[in-house]
């Protein structure tokens, strides 16, 4: 299931190692606003603590333009590193030349050195043989923990295992083997819940879902084209025209899998809609027909009579409570359940209580994924939105397993040989 060497199988004791994290968060005017990347590495910066390694840390964070995009600076990082780890942690503010050097020299066992965002270098996405070299001249042993960029073939992803001793950290091997084991091994019913904006994200893991679930149930923005496709009218909502095709041929493939097993392709036949996305915009639920249900036999419905009376100005928002409830009673009979993707727009507040007026067909989702209704699912969450909701209502324990990865989970769940796990050392 995970066939690369971890920090486990190699001596580390003492040793100058170079660890790449992937401290990507979200900053609003240079404060944290999720740290739970941060959180998820402390596990392998512990055993490297425990075994006297010196801990240089490198990383990532936005798409700066150049050096000097302070509002890229992992210095925000370095601070809340040291209140986590609750002990000192260095940063250079360069990840290469003299400064890091200094940084390095300085360095006794047992210290932390955070290094300034690798990609204030374009040479670092350019996966550049130079600017590789005097990175891994930092350090004797690399350690690969920053499983949301393994998908990425950058220096410090790829090129670098080339010049040293590469293995993986804790986190990415408790990802991967989540993320398979769920994948290749589903305890079943297995069911995928999949939100968001583009359907263009995530054409390959709807495919694959289709081919090993037993139930696919989309929505938010993202279900759009469906309901185009299918001739309903969707207002002002978005959606791109490209999509159109794209969605038909799901469809398509979830008809043609419905007629091989029982399987249910979920499109919603409700929503919350209003004409803008702000609290104050008054919303009101609107049904449609949409005929993606199938093996009604199994999953028993409700379908609306009325056509769908959405007006021009109306954007859908979320899903409606029918098709929050059908997918709530969904769960309720499966035994795994993968979910990616909110259900509508979540990040509108409300006026009056601690739901927004498009947030509860996620909520009542959340809600079911947790056990609420009865029976509680193995779950697994991924992408980058869906964990930044599920932290910012401290839900993240309470679910199976809450990726740190965006991509690079959505390309392990669709099959990917991923470039940064690839180039690690293979078990022996
Ligand atoms: C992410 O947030 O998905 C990772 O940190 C990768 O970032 P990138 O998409 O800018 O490469």
């Amino acid at each position: 299931m995970f066939s690369k060497q971890t920090v486990r199988d190699i001596d580390l004791k003492g040793k100058t190692v170079l660890l790449r994290a992937d401290y990507n968060v979200p900053l609003e005017d240079g404060k944290i606003t999720d740290d739970y990347r941060i959180k998820q590495s402390l596990p392998t910066l512990e055993y490297l603590l425990d075994q006297s390694a010196k801990v240089i840390i490198c990383s990532h964070l936005g798409r700066p333009d150049g050096p000097n995009d302070s509002a890229n600076s992992l210095f925000p990082v370095a601070k809340r590193l040291q209140q986590l780890l609750d002990r000192r942690v260095a940063f250079a503010p360069d990840c290469v030349g003299e400064t890091a050097k200094k940084a390095v020299a300085g360095l006794k066992k047992g210290e932390v050195l955070l290094l300034e965002n690798l990609r204030f270098h374009p040479e670092e996405k350019a996966n550049d043989a130079g600017f590789t070299k005097e990175l891994a001249s930092l350090a004797e042993i690399f350690v690969q923990d920053g499983f949301g960029v393994v998908h990425r073939a950058d220096a410090s992803t790829d090129a670098i295992t080339k010049h040293l001793p590469a293995v993986a950290g804790l986190l990415l091997e408790k990802e991967v083997r989540a993320i398979t084991g769920v994948m290749e091994k589903p305890q079943r019913p297995l069911m995928a819940i999949v939100g968001g904006a583009k359907v263009s994200d995530k054409i390959e893991i709807l495919e694959r879902f289709i081919e090993i679930a037993d139930f696919v149930a989309i929505g938010g923005a993202l279900a759009n084209p469906f309901l185009v496709a299918q001739d309903i009218n969707v207002g002002d909502s978005l959606y791109d025209k490209a999509d159109l095709p794209i969605a038909k041929k799901i469809m398509r493939l979830a008809e043609v899998e419905a007629k091989k097993r029982p399987f249910v392709f979920f499109v919603p036949h409700d929503g919350v809609v209003a004409e803008k996305i702000d609290k104050t915009a008054s919303t009101r639920i609107v049904e449609w027909k949409s005929h993606m249900i199938s093996d009604v036999e199994h999953y028993p419905h409700r379908v609306p009579a009325k056509a769908s009376t959405i007006r021009a100005a109306e954007m859908i928002l979320d899903i409606g409570p029918f098709s929050a409830a059908f997918i709530a009673g969904a769960v309720q009979q499966a035994k795994t359940v993968i979910w990616n993707g909110a259900m509508g727009v979540t990040e509108t507040a409300s006026l009056h209580g601690p739901v927004g007026p498009t947030s509860h067909g996620t909520q009542t989702v959340v809600e079911a994924l947790l056990g609420d209704f009865g029976h509680k699912p193995f779950t697994l969450v991924g992408g980058g939105d869906t964990v930044g909701y599920v932290e910012s209502k401290q839900l993240a324990p309470y679910f199976g397993h809450v990726s740190t990865g965006g991509g690079a989970s959505l390309e392990l769940m669709a099959g990917h040989k991923l470039p940064g796990i690839e180039a690690l050392r293979d078990k022996k």
